[in-house]
């Protein structure tokens, strides 16, 4: 049975940095495909007018991949601001005002995750959940007790099935083919298990530093930014068993099942860094612990992933932005034709961006007498210039009650128990410099066979 359709969208937050960067350009997008007809109500609290709300949102496009002109005039006809305080009822009196005769309303709160609570109490107690639905952004909650105690207060105004958590990896076209190409190739699938597979890493890689988000990013660190969320996600992708169907609670009921099977992780498997110069970015203290970087040794304790070890390195002033997945296989059990080349196995390189990217490493023999291989790498560079970015899929899979791509109550909180005894500084921090690919150390977690791929600043797609 379809869900009926979301019938006005309402943006907490909608002055800030996401909507500003992502979510405006999102929702041109959605027009341009003839997929938004629907009031987008902006709240914030920026003392704006409407008109000022409409020059961010033409400021947001030309700066975000452009502004369609056409696009633009429908989505100020359908934009309507609000200005005012979050928890004050005020604000909500003129929400039901502006939502008019809006029986579905879709709530995406992008703001910080100490203000969720705030704003979903005022909704219920201001008559706005009714036929509602709600979408949060990462990171949801700090940690375990946090995400629960916000699981409880949803839950006691919204039913899961209205609930949106957003992992926006989880709407990355790249991510899902991981997935897909997993199980559609049974080739593939025949040795992606611990009997093949040596070991998994992901490097998420950032060449910019924090860009201005200082004050968030205090908050946060690299575990709780990229790793609790986009990380874990793009590891269950990896490695979850097939769902039994396209149903979404199939395809939820696998995340959740693998991220249970990942097992908590202790001090001995993290290393953290934290770039030098970060201490004197606005909004940081100088004092800070906080760590801009993270290498982490994940296990997953099931029967297909027994002793393959997940490596995930991510951090912000590295020398390249780029985020690349390495499976490496196996070597043969013995040496082909006694040869001696040390040359690498098999393995299977994921580059989900800035380009998309699937390459195979490959043994070749090398042309002449000697029966000796040289390593060739098979590349396939996988885009489509008209491909939804992940906002896009996502605001229109909520606004349809798709909940396939978020992140569901137990996954979310699994992915929190995970990484929950080494949030904060509980490990060792130790100062990069910027531009290369973080503390020393990181080889620390990491088996000396193949060590760290570094993924290219640029794949010669063309
Ligand atoms: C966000 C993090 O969730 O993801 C940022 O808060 C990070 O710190 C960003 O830069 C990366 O997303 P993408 O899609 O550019 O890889």
């Amino acid at each position: 049975m379809t869900a009926p359709r979301s019938d006005a969208l309402v943006l907490f937050g909608a002055t800030g940095d996401l909507a500003f960067k992502k979510i405006f350009p999102a929702l041109q997008a959605m027009i341009r495909r003839g997929h938004l007809d629907m009031p987008v109500i902006g709240v914030g609290r920026s003392q704006w007018s409407l008109d000022q709300f409409k020059a961010r949102a033409k400021e947001s496009l030309e700066q975000h991949g452009g502004m369609d002109p056409a696009a633009y005039v429908k989505l100020c006809a359908l934009l309507g601001y609000i200005d005012g305080d979050y928890g004050d009822p005020a604000t909500f009196a003129k929400l039901r005002t502006a939502l008019g005769g809006a029986q579905r309303p879709l709530y995406y709160l992008l703001i910080p995750p100490s203000v969720f609570a705030t704003v979903v109490e005022t909704l219920a107690k201001s008559g706005c959940v009714k036929g509602a639905r709600v979408v949060l952004e990462k990171p949801f909650g700090r940690d375990l007790a946090s995400a629960q105690a916000l699981n409880r207060t949803l839950h006691a105004h919204f039913p899961e099935e209205a609930i949106f958590r957003i992992d926006h990896y989880l709407g990355k076209e790249p991510v899902q083919n991981l997935i897909y190409f997993r199980f559609a190739n049974p080739l593939i699938e025949a040795g992606w298990n611990h009997r093949h597979v040596e070991s998994v890493q992901i490097t998420m890689a950032e060449s910019f530093g924090v860009a201005g988000r200082g004050k968030f990013y205090e908050e946060a660190g690299a575990i709780r930014d990229v790793v609790q969320n986009h990380m874990l996600q793009v590891i269950a992708c990896l490695a979850e068993e097939c769902p039994a169907s396209n149903n979404h609670e199939a395809r939820r009921d696998e995340r959740g099942r693998l991220l249970k099977a990942v097992r908590t992780l202790g001090p001995s498997d993290v290393v953290r860094g934290q770039f030098r110069g970060y201490r004197g970015e606005p909004g940081v203290a100088s004092d800070s612990q906080v760590e801009t970087f993270a290498a982490i040794r994940f296990h997953i304790d099931n029967e297909r992933w027994n002793g393959v070890p997940f490596y995930v390195r991510v951090g912000k002033c590295l020398p390249v932005t780029a985020t690349e997945v390495m499976v490496r296989f196996k070597r043969p059990p013995r040496p082909v034709l006694d040869e001696t080349s040390k040359a690498p196995a098999n393995y299977f390189r994921f580059r989900l961006s800035p380009e998309v990217v699937l390459a195979l490493g490959t043994k070749f023999k090398k042309p002449g007498e000697p029966m000796v291989g040289e390593p060739i790498e098979l590349v396939v560079c996988h885009q489509d210039p008209d491909e939804m970015g992940p906002y896009e899929r996502l605001l229109g899979d909520a606004a349809n009650g798709d909940g396939t791509l978020f992140g569901r109550e137990d996954s979310v909180e699994a992915a929190w128990r995970i990484v929950d005894p080494v949030l904060g500084n509980t490990t060792p921090l130790i100062e990069y410099e910027p531009n290369t690919w973080g503390p020393a150390e990181a080889d620390r977690i990491m088996a000396p066979e193949g060590g760290w791929h570094n993924p290219p600043a640029k794949e010669g797609c063309s």
